[in-house]
């Protein structure tokens, strides 16, 4: 996990709000913080169903329970609990965690507060113990974003923040999901390779992302 973080970036603080927003240092952005409120409407206008691709790939029903690997700024698993599951999310790095730890706190009385929790740590440390009680497994490794125009601003902090992930590692963990009989889905970009050596027994295809689905 990187530690020079702090040369660039710096975490503000609301009190009123008890917002935690971060900034680049040196710039007057307005900084990133996570709104689960506004998320959650968001996705009640787009009307999100089931016939949205994570929720195919995933075959999310209400009260399953799904395991986020990798965590984020947590918009699928936010996407998975307003379909309905409860979402464990893990997220190794401490920075981003914390924003969405934030974003927890101030909807603790909501569904999204009482459906999404939050580990911080790595995956690959904690998949024997996460495997016990979860039906299906969400893996979002990061993309490498050198190629692609103008990310939303959430995923250029994430570029900036973690690191790109571990695939070698990534697919040990996976064979271990797989061998486990538990669904498994990894979101790519629609070109990518395949992450590991296993084929997919499903791809569903979007615009720019795919979803590889597992057992
Ligand atoms: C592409 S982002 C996920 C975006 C997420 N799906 C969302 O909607 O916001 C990948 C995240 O996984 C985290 N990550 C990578 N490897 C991990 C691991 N082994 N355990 C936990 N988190 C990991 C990174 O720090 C990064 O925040």
């Amino acid at each position: 996990v990187r530690t020079d973080l702090s040369e660039l970036f710096y975490f503000e603080l609301s009190p009123e709000k008890n917002i935690l927003s971060l900034h680049r240092q040196n710039s007057n952005d307005s900084g990133l913080w996570v709104d689960f409120v506004s998320e959650w409407g968001a996705y009640r206008k787009q009307r999100v169903s089931g016939t949205d691709l994570l929720a195919r790939a995933t075959g999310v029903r209400r009260g399953m329970k799904i395991c986020d690997l990798t965590l984020g700024l947590a918009g699928d698993a936010l996407k998975l609990v307003y379909l309905g599951a409860e979402v464990t999310g893990v997220e190794q790095q401490p920075w981003i965690f914390q924003l969405v730890e934030n974003a927890l706190e101030r909807v603790k009385d909501l569904e999204a507060g009482r459906k999404l929790k939050i580990r911080l740590g790595s995956s690959l440390e904690l998949i024997d113990e996460l495997l016990k009680d979860h039906d299906v497994f969400y893996l979002d490794p990061m993309f490498n974003h050198k190629r692609s125009a103008l990310p939303k601003k959430g995923m250029q902090y994430l570029a900036e923040i973690a690191e790109e992930a571990d695939e070698e590692a990534l697919a040990v963990m996976m064979k271990k999901i797989i061998v486990a009989k538990k669904r498994l889905v990894v979101k790519r970009a629609l070109k990518a390779p395949l992450l590991g050596e296993l084929k997919p027994s499903r791809q569903i295809l979007g615009k720019i992302v795919r979803f590889d689905v597992y057992n």
